[in-house]
């Protein structure tokens, strides 16, 4: 039995952090659409007093766990900046002011200065996105499974490039940048186009959109920090190399976290003292 934990009830995933009999924070994960199981692992390993829950979906979790007394709850965005405060220090990271982009469900985007942060925006284009997209573009359910074929695809196909529109004329810009996400499947006609090159493709528009965004807020409020996070980053290789490529051309320095999507739990985790 230990004491204290963090669940993060997240539009897709339900997050949790917790300490060990060691004192070791610990990590756990479920599908959203899974509350029983949360319930049964609470049951079975912690307290129902314990907790303090964060999250777009705690009210749910919360009517799941019947539980008498109130639980804590803490504001999504003040537990995922907690969160993120405290993983910078264990990765002995700094920054004075960093853009934040919580890639879930779908994307916020959040400034930090010191201890205080602000929300700045978002987009619907996220995790979601990855899942749903690729469903429909490949009948492919499996996160994993979605992940690991992307990267083998090729999205010279599926994207058209700056320098595929100025062939033969001077580039106004890198002509290595993507003109159009996906246009290349309507221009780029005769072209063989497997399932692992449209999913590499829908990366390409999750990552690229985001990142932009970043860098564009980045630049709005002459900040050089954007530090990613997001399960959406969980093992997934191809994204962060895409956002990461793409937020370094253009002169911002990119963060990636160790524990991606575990920031809110943490930050729950914490504020339960
Ligand atoms: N095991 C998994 N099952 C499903 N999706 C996963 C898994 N691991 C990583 N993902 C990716 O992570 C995304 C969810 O990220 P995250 O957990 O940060 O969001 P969330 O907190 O559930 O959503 P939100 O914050 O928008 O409410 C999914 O959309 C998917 O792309
Ligand atoms: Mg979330």
């Amino acid at each position: 039995m230990t004491t204290r934990i963090g669940i993060d009830a997240g539009g897709t995933l339900t997050k949790i952090a917790y300490w060990d009999e060691k004192k070791k924070m610990s990590l756990q994960s479920f599908p959203s659409s899974d509350f029983q199981a949360v319930k049964d692992w609470i049951d079975s390993n912690h307290s129902l007093a314990s907790i303090c829950l964060t999250g777009g979906r705690a009210e749910q979790l919360k009517s799941y766990l019947l539980s008498k007394d109130e639980i804590p709850y803490i504001v999504e965005f003040d537990a995922t900046m907690n969160g993120v405060m405290y993983q910078m220090r264990q990765e002995t990271l700094q920054s004075e002011s960093a853009i934040i982009a919580n890639i879930g469900t779908g994307t916020s985007i959040h400034l930090m200065e010191g201890n205080t942060h602000s929300r700045l925006g978002g987009t619907g284009i996220g995790g979601g996105t990855l899942l749903g997209l690729g469903m429909a573009l490949t009948g492919k359910s499996n996160y994993e499974e979605i992940i690991t074929l992307s990267k083998e695809g090729n999205r010279t196909s599926i994207d058209v490039l700056v320098s595929d529109i100025y062939k033969n004329n001077k580039l106004p810009i890198n002509g290595s940048l993507t003109a159009s996400n996906f246009g290349g499947v309507a221009l780029k006609s005769g072209e063989d186009r497997s399932g692992a090159d449209l999913l590499a493709g829908v990366q390409g528009i999750i990552g690229e959109v985001v990142a932009s965004l970043c860098i564009q807020v980045a630049d709005a409020h002459h900040v050089e920090d954007i530090i990613y996070i997001g399960s959406t980053l969980e093992e997934n290789g191809l994204l962060q190399e895409i956002m990461e490529s793409y937020t370094i051309l253009k002169q911002k320095n990119p963060i990636f976290l160790e524990k991606h999507g575990y920031s809110g739990a943490i930050g729950a985790l914490l504020e339960n003292k």
